[in-house]
């Protein structure tokens, strides 16, 4: 069982970092970084029990190459100023072989450049934005990218015949001003949306972390919108939600989201009832391995795994499968083999890296069901 301390890195006692000085052969060394703490922490929590289980279960398994693998993990507080000193950390002091992260986009962007810089392979999981791959060759990603992630929500919210029924064309948009994922999902949802006969009635605009949003709302009820898209992070989201009603916005217009949403029904309360988000993985999918991952993963965290956990679970298989095939442990050869993935199959499906280092993957819509605090299967989008 992979034993957890977060290391607060601006806190951080020297005896920790004092490892000898070239990369040691007798095991293999992942690092991660990631939201442990902060408005994200779900991201990096799950994130960290999916990769932690993946790691566990080769372990047991006799290990790879014929050596044990360490997982080395840093809290970045969901914070760009964290990152550099993390990921820094995890490449000279620690002698990663290869790392896993981020989950937010703008973190991947700024830890990938890193990577790049020091020729290390990182595997984020999760982030969708296209330009955190387009960092370089060493940055991969197994998850789908934000242009198809926007086509999935404006052909949901168009379509009279789809399983939402929804059928709706004027949409207000909201986005965070910080996030790249945010600002790169909601043109690419404009876009799509445009193309599918809708319209975007207005786009207003916050910071992540502002707690006061009735200007944006304000504005937003006076352009009578039949949908509002949020492609935000959760806690604001759910703060977001429960000013809604409040600007008196009907409760029909339906709220709607991408991946970043992932865990907002545990707190955004009744007012994020009845609203829909695009996502990667659904834990009701029938597909064995699917429920063979979500049995495994109730049974040692207590809990049902969300899209971060599974991810996260296949970031650290893919790492195997590649690891295994490189002819050897140096960072470009297991970059080599991690770009020639092809097929992979994992709990969020299959992966297969093309040469922009990014995976083609369906899309599941999940609707918000508030009072049991869960987000229900509706649907799945191919790419
Ligand atoms: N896709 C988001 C980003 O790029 C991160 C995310 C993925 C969040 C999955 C939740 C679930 O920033």
């Amino acid at each position: 069982m992979v034993r957890t301390l977060w290391i607060y890195l601006g806190a951080m006692t020297f005896a920790l970092g004092c490892k000898s000085n070239s990369t040691a052969t007798d095991e293999i060394i992942i690092g991660e970084y990631g939201s442990m703490t902060g408005s994200e922490a779900v991201f990096g929590q799950s994130t960290h029990n999916g990769l932690s289980m993946a790691i566990d279960e080769v372990n047991a398994a006799g290990g790879l190459k014929g050596k044990k693998i360490r997982l080395v993990s840093y809290d970045d507080q969901g914070k760009t100023s964290e990152v550099g000193t993390a990921v820094t950390r995890l490449i000279t002091s620690d002698h990663v072989h290869a790392i896993v992260g981020e989950v937010s986009s703008s973190l991947s962007i700024a830890g990938g450049q890193i990577c790049q810089r020091h020729g290390v392979p990182m595997v984020t999981p999760s982030s969708t934005n296209p330009k955190v791959t387009e960092v370089g060759d060493y940055v991969f990603r197994i998850c789908y990218i934000d242009p198809f992630q926007g086509y999935v929500m404006a052909k949901f919210v168009t379509d009279p015949q789809g399983p939402s029924g929804l059928g709706l064309k004027r949409v207000a948009i909201l986005v965070d001003q910080r996030q790249a994922y945010s600002q790169g999902l909601s043109r690419d949802f404009e876009t799509a949306l445009i193309k599918a006969g809708g319209n975007v009635v207005v786009k207003s605009s916050y910071q992540g972390g502002d707690q006061d949003f009735s200007a944006q709302l304000t504005q937003i009820k006076g352009a009578n919108p039949e949908a509002i898209y949020i492609p935000g992070y959760y806690t604001d989201v759910a703060n977001i939600a429960k000013q809604v009603r409040g600007i008196g916005i009907a409760q029909s217009v339906p709220l709607l989201g991408g991946d970043g949403w992932e865990s907002v029904q545990e707190i955004g309360g009744p007012a994020i009832d009845g609203a829909y988000y695009s996502n990667h993985f659904a834990p009701e999918d029938t597909h064995a391995e699917v429920q063979s991952f979500v049995t495994k993963y109730k049974a040692k965290y207590g809990k049902t795994p969300d899209s971060l956990a599974a991810l996260g679970y296949d970031a650290g298989m893919l790492l195997r499968e590649a690891i295994q095939r490189a002819p050897s442990l140096d960072r470009a050869a297991i970059r080599d083999a991690i770009a020639a993935t092809r097929d992979f199959q994992g709990v969020t499906g299959k992966t297969s890296l093309d040469e922009h280092r990014n995976a083609r993957k369906p899309a599941v819509v999940l609707r918000i069901n508030a009072a049991a605090k869960t987000a229900t299967y509706m649907t799945t989008i191919a790419p």
